[in-house]
């Protein structure tokens, strides 16, 4: 694994810390609905106010064009003060500019400033490095703890490392550590699980993963792209008619894909009444495909007793509605077991994946569930992550 620099690597005291966050939490009517991120960054700022440093927070929320105030940063500094409590966090209104330099020079040690979302700059986006070298002048050094936002090359993210000595805050030294447990250095065997509904946003992913795992296992929607492919009927199932070559190269091409070998069917979504278990050659022309079938569970189940690792993104069913969330919760509560059996590795992540692991009720159960979305996404991909790139040394 390439070297990072981390916490342990600088004495943080009276010295001004700007640390990147990923606070972009989801909000409803002005409520956060879910504060895991802002929970999953604490580690890092508690300890940097306890070494009494002078910590500087960076981060966006939403994807704003220019300056837009629906999306301020303030009740996002408002739960960070309440969880940070009784270390005080105040919050500056502007993201750059005399009201920023001013609130640093007025911020005491141990103390933690929150400045207004960075992407109402324009540029933080373009990575303009103007604007990376004006936010490098308000700290001594940087953090980087939004391992969520490294698919970015933004100026608070890639830029800055520029013209400050860059470290990697705990959380994005624990998300590092993980992934490359998971999927650069695994003890095997290694299974692979994706879901989801297309193939064609996960070709690239399915690349990298079959050069690496040992097992993929296809599940969700897009299984029935394969399952075409092979020639079975999937009667009104949703499909993707123009990468049924692609699938079938890919199955040609190589023997670890695991696809379904029953599902559960029905002839709407919401007609439960409908709902059954059939084997592949079964399914009926004015039925679809919602989920896997209790055949298929098991046999993933079973392979994955023999493994020593699982990497997890995307659900194997139409989870949010019952009862088509079976095949992903019994695999969930599977993979869970095996973990508190000790036997089993478990990395999950990606925006529905989190989601569905959360329904299944073992969000806590797996070794490890990554606070990204799109960045473990290009992660599993295999593509080069800007903000982590900027941390490593040879
Ligand atoms: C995320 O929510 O995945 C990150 O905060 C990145 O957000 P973005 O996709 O708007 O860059």
């Amino acid at each position: 694994m390439p070297h990072f620099r981390t916490l342990d690597d600088f004495s943080a005291e009276g010295k001004r810390v700007l640390v990147r966050l990923d606070l972009n939490l989801p909000l409803q009517s002005g409520q956060i609905t879910d504060l895991t991120r802002l929970e999953r960054s604490l580690p890092t700022l508690q300890e940097l106010a306890h070494q009494k440093a002078k910590v500087i927070i960076l981060t966006h929320l939403g994807r704003p064009q220019g300056v837009d105030k629906s999306l301020t940063l303030a009740p996002i500094a408002k739960a960070l003060a309440k969880a940070m409590s009784p270390i005080p966090v105040l919050f500056c209104e502007e993201p750059r500019g005399p009201a920023v330099q001013r609130a640093i020079e007025e911020l005491q040690d141990g103390q933690i400033l929150v400045l207004e979302n960075v992407r109402f700059i324009e540029g933080e986006e373009k990575n303009d490095p103007e604007f990376a070298q004006e936010m490098a002048s308000w700290g001594d050094l940087y953090v980087d703890d939004a391992f969520s936002t490294s698919h970015r090359a933004h100026a608070s993210t890639e830029g800055i490392t520029h013209f400050l000595p860059a470290y990697a805050g705990r959380l994005m030294e624990e998300e590092l550590k993980a992934l490359d447990h998971a999927l650069e250095n695994p003890k095997r065997p290694l299974m692979a699980i994706v879901g989801g509904a297309k193939i064609s946003t996960k070709l690239p992913l399915f690349e990298n993963l079959l050069s690496k795992v040992d097992m993929l296992v296809v599940g969700g929607a897009m299984a029935n792209t394969f399952l075409a492919a092979q020639g079975y009927p999937i009667g009104m199932s949703f499909y993707e008619p123009e990468l049924l070559e692609t699938a079938r190269s890919l199955l040609k091409t190589s023997d670890k894909i695991f696809l379904p070998q029953d599902v559960v069917v029905s002839q709407d979504l919401n007609d439960k009444g409908s709902q059954r278990a059939r084997s592949l050659s079964e399914i009926k022309k004015d039925e679809k495909i919602f989920d896997i079938g209790p055949l298929t569970c098991h046999l993933i189940l079973d392979e994955m007793k023999s493994c020593h690792t699982l990497l997890w993104n995307g659900p194997l069913g139409v989870f949010e509605t019952p009862p088509f969330d079976q095949g992903t919760i019994k695999v969930a509560l599977g993979a869970a077991r095996l973990t508190a059996e000790g036997s089993l590795l478990s990395v999950a992540g990606g925006g529905d994946t989190v989601s569905a692991l959360t329904h299944a009720g073992v969000i806590t159960k797996f070794t490890y569930v990554s606070t990204a979305g799109g960045a473990f996404l290009e992660w599993l991909e295999g593509k080069p992550l800007p903000g982590v790139k900027a941390l490593m040394h040879e």
